[in-house]
């Protein structure tokens, strides 16, 4: 089993977790873990538990832990030879903070990174509801883009949509979960001064901010 590294990359709703996540993976080599792509993935599945999942990310709600943890620690199981993991979305609540525990016990992870990236509300508000998304290969496209107008996505060929969680209608329940629910955990991991702080807006041009973020996680993370 390798899997020495693990770096977390925790956020608000938007703030660019999966962004950053992939041009991490491009950097370093590591697996990559999205439990909110993971989840999007399996609500495609015709059983109850799948509608299930499906309508509560639509609704903006976090799932039970119960729902997830068979899904997070099956998924790294199949990721496990790489030399590193980053993991996007999760812990996500208190209770998750102990599978998380559990997954480092069980690898016998060395080194530990929580990498927060800080943005304004405002801007997040903008940002996830003029994004658009791939539901195929979950890449992401800004306005502007090819893509973005030609709602074709230039990765895997399928069609783009607006995430249903995009939806202004139920951004503000991902923001009210987020602060109810997952707020707690960042706390937990600032308590124990494990958290790296990241300015996750540096520029009004999005391709140069997103450039500029990425570049500080390395500095932050020691990364030549
Ligand atoms: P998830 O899919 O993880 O959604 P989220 O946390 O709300 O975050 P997003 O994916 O919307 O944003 P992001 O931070 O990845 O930003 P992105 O890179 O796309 O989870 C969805 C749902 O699944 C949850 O609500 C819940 O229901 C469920 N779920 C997930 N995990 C769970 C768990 N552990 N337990 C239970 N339930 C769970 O960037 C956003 C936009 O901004 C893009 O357009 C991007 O191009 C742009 N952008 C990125 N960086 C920059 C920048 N620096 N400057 C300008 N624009 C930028
Ligand atoms: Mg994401």
């Amino acid at each position: 089993m390798q899997l020495q590294n693990v770096i977390l990359l925790m956020g608000p709703p938007g703030s660019g977790k999966g962004t950053q996540s992939k041009l991490l993976v491009d950097q370093l080599g590591y697996a990559y873990f999205s439990m909110g792509d993971a989840l999007r993935e399996y609500s495609k599945q015709d059983n109850p538990l799948a509608k299930r999942i499906k309508e509560t990310i639509d609704g903006g709600v976090i799932l039970p832990d119960n729902d997830v943890k068979e899904l997070f620690f099956d998924s790294i199981a199949k990721i496990a030879d790489k030399p590193g993991i980053i993991i996007d979305g999760f812990p996500r609540t208190l209770g998750q903070l102990g599978m998380l525990d559990e997954l480092i016990a069980k690898y016998h992870v060395k080194n530990f990174k929580v990498v927060f990236l800080e943005v304004d509300k405002q801007k997040l508000l903008g940002r996830l509801t003029t994004r658009k998304t791939c539901p195929n290969c979950q890449a992401i496209y800004l306005p502007g883009t090819k893509e973005y107008i030609s709602e074709i996505c230039s990765v895997c060929g399928h069609k783009i949509l607006i995430r249903p969680d995009d939806d202004p209608s139920v951004v503000g329940k991902r923001f009210d979960e987020y602060i109810t629910k997952t707020a707690p955990v960042k706390d937990h991991y600032e308590s124990l001064g494990q958290v790296i702080h990241i300015m996750g807006d540096q520029s009004d041009l999005a391709q140069e901010s997103i450039k500029k973020v990425h570049q500080e996680i390395l500095n932050k993370l020691g990364v030549e």
